[in-house]
């Protein structure tokens, strides 16, 4: 079955979807985006993603090319015409194609791009039997609250991460504090059992999944603390994960050279993979009734 795309009004097949060289997005990085993952065949806290689009876009001042119903609606068309039941749909909006000028164009149109894909099974396994991180400088902007599509320095560390075996790049700020993944939000949980991550301030993205699963543990009564945690007690944690999109609730079992407790994936931190597993599949029943 061949792949179709989303691109500025028209369903067309994935293989043919293109832009113009002149959009911004292309020659600026002058976007935005949102990758929403898709569960039982619905997206999974799609009104979150929404809201954090709005907010990208209101920062950057973009007008959103479309309403939130009708982008609705398109993301179930390509959903239904990819056949994607697990997986995710990535939403891409650029100010649009304009002569090369920094400045804002007077009259372009913001351009809306949305693919789907199913999931990758690799990703199965590494919930269960974790993955390594390496630490690597945070050479990034100050608004990385911004769900921007300038993302080379995010493509950097993860190439950093990758050349080093490992799964994922922590970015660590001048003050030798972890900010957060290049695509995933950071998280330990110390030897007096508090599960910490850094508040969503604008050094970090406000995950969506980190939201999710920062409000299923307080439900469970855990003992949450969202503040700063440096490289070495990182390392010197009971447990750490990683959460995202994509990634739902992934265990950490290795920082740089050093261990996490004795390498294997924690208990609570499985036990939090479990309660989002089921969060993602209950919010996606719960759109599905509604
Ligand atoms: N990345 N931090 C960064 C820098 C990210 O790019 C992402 C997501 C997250 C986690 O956010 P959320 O839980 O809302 O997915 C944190 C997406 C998945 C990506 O770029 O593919």
């Amino acid at each position: 079955m061949s792949r179709i795309a989303y691109v500025n009004g028209r369903f067309v097949p994935h293989a043919e979807a293109a832009v113009h060289i002149e959009d911004r997005g292309y020659q600026f990085a002058d976007g935005v985006y949102e990758v929403i993952a898709v569960a039982g065949g619905r997206p999974v806290d799609e009104t979150a993603h929404l809201d954090r689009l709005e907010r990208s876009l209101a920062a950057v001042h973009i007008r959103p090319p479309m309403a939130r119903q009708p982008l609705k609606l398109v993301m179930r068309e390509l959903l239904r015409r990819n056949r994607v039941r697990d997986g995710m749909v990535y939403l891409q909006i650029t100010r649009g194609v304009a002569p090369r000028d920094h400045a804002f164009p007077a009259t372009a149109k913001p351009a809306l791009v949305l693919t789907a894909q199913r999931a990758k099974p690799v990703q199965a396994r590494r919930a269960a039997s974790g993955v390594k991180v390496i630490t690597v400088e945070d050479i990034r902007w100050r608004r990385c609250d911004i769900k921007s599509i300038s993302l080379l320095p995010n493509v950097l560390a993860k190439q950093m991460a990758s050349e080093a075996g490992a799964y994922e790049a922590w970015q660590v700020d001048a003050d030798g504090r972890v900010t957060e993944g290049s695509a995933s939000n950071a998280w330990i949980i110390t030897e007096a059992g508090e599960i910490v991550t850094r508040p969503p301030d604008a050094a970090i993205l406000a995950g969506i999944t980190r939201a999710a699963v920062h409000e299923l543990a307080a439900r469970e009564g855990l003992r949450l603390v969202e503040r700063p945690f440096t490289v070495a007690e990182a390392k010197a944690a009971r447990e750490a994960f990683l959460t995202s999109t994509t990634a739902y609730v992934i265990p950490v079992i290795q920082i740089d050279d050093d261990k996490v407790g004795d390498g294997r994936p924690g208990p609570l931190t499985r036990e939090l993979a479990r309660l989002y597993d089921a969060h993602a599949g209950a919010s996606a029943a719960a759109l599905a009734s509604s």
